[in-house]
């Protein structure tokens, strides 16, 4: 009878102290999403199975660009914040007619993400650009580009990736890429026109001739606006969103977009969810690929002449990833080559540092096909070795393999 009361004097006390807020990346959001502040930051989960734990009366901010959609509001605001009460239900008594369930929380439209040019500059003296949105006179980034702005290209994307990542939210509908002005700061470069079916062609014709048949096949290898950091490297679909910008694209060879890859970002989300790492990603781009021209010429591939008739928009020859953990000082680097028209013989001339990932069990967790042509050749070498020959990124610390 005792041991019964113990018990349940036991549970209620327990229950008491789990009081508080419990949210799910993958159940309690939906669509038209807002912008989430919280503790003066963007939102982030707490663990790697996607939850957010908030104590009771601990608030979050929600931000749209117009009205807060929600069936208890009393009136509109475009901004608000919301204290947790208890499960997935929040209050604002000025705003809200009675506590309301989280997920009913939505935007009339989605709010716009946006670059923003610092004066903060990476290799070379290119320009680090952040991407994020704009909240009440606050920006909020999600990651930052490093962009050349003679030629327009980014040299790589830098973002975190932690275990929770795993837990992005899906069906996210895919808004257009934006450049916010970024491409045609010098000159009038119409970036999102050069990269239409039909301007691409033209542009690669222009180049090679009618090769660009052999070349350019519909359906099966063109010109992909390439993500340098995924859409899928973002949890929220408000951050989702905002990777959809020219600062972070790069032409990709839609085999390789959808082959090599795909298969790279996916593989490598899941084993930092598995190996509970807390990384940062350099997501970038190098060199530029060359296609053989009717006239027999190897031709640098380039989407456009600025108006002093210099080459801009490259179409890279390698993309790579480097993975870093700076708590334990162990990174990894992996390339693959932008150009489904090279030979396994041309490609591995092509390859820059010693190949840790052929064959190897060291990275048994990457399901990539290294030798295929049409999904991209691929390689994985150590971030010193890599750094020889891409000599873009920052200075980090590196003791080991991040396998
Ligand atoms: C750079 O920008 C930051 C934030 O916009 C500003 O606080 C800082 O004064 C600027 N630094 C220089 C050298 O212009
Ligand atoms: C994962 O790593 C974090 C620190 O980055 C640590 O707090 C947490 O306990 C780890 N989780 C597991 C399951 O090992
Ligand atoms: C596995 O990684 C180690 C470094 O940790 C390296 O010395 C070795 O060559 C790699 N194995 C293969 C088969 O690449």
């Amino acid at each position: 009878m005792l041991h019964k009361w113990v018990l349940m004097l036991m549970t209620v006390l327990s229950s008491r102290k789990e009081r508080g807020c419990r949210l799910n990346t993958k159940i309690d959001f939906r669509e038209p999403q807002p912008v989430f502040i919280h503790h003066g930051t963007l939102l982030e989960p707490t663990d790697a199975a996607g939850n957010i734990f908030m104590a009771q009366g601990d608030s979050i901010t929600i931000s749209c660009d117009h009205f807060i959609t929600h069936p208890h509001t009393i009136n509109l605001r475009t901004i608000a914040t919301v204290t947790c009460e208890a499960g997935d239900t929040f209050r604002n008594d000025a705003w809200l007619s009675t506590p309301g369930q989280f997920s009913l929380f939505r935007c009339s439209s989605p709010p716009n993400h946006m670059s923003q040019r610092t004066n903060r500059t990476c290799y070379d003296g290119n320009v680090i650009y952040e991407v994020g949105y704009k909240v009440q006179n606050n920006f909020y980034p999600l990651y930052e580009s490093c962009f050349n702005e003679r030629e327009l290209y980014p040299l790589y994307s830098k973002y975190s990736q932690k275990p929770y990542n795993y837990n992005f939210q899906t069906r996210v509908k895919r808004p257009i890429f934006k450049d916010d002005g970024v491409y045609s700061r010098e000159f009038d470069v119409p970036v999102d026109w050069l990269l239409s079916p039909k301007e691409q062609r033209r542009r690669v014709s222009e180049l090679v001739g009618p090769a660009v048949d052999r070349y350019i096949v519909p359906g099966l290898q063109e010109l992909s606006r390439g993500h340098l950091a995924a859409k899928t490297d973002f949890v929220f679909a408000f951050g989702e969103r905002a990777t959809f910008h020219y600062v972070n694209c790069a032409p990709q060879w839609t085999g390789f977009n959808a082959g090599n890859w795909n298969t790279l970002e996916v593989d490598i989300r899941r084993h930092i969810h598995e190996s509970n790492y807390s990384t940062i990603i350099y997501t970038g781009t190098f060199g530029v690929s060359q296609l053989l021209s009717d006239a027999g010429d190897l031709v640098y591939l380039y989407l456009y002449k600025d108006s002093n008739n210099n080459p801009v928009i490259p179409v890279p020859l390698y993309f790579y990833k480097v993975v870093y953990e700076p708590k334990l000082k162990k990174g990894i680097a992996f390339v693959g080559i932008n150009n489904p028209y090279l030979t396994i013989g041309e490609a591995r001339k092509l390859f820059f540092c010693q190949d840790l990932c052929h064959g190897s069990y060291n990275v048994s967790w990457l399901s990539w096909h290294p030798d295929s042509s049409r999904e991209g050749y691929t390689f994985c070498c150590t971030v010193e070795d890599f750094r020889k020959t891409v000599p873009y990124l920052p200075p980090f610390k590196v003791t080991g393999l991040l396998l």
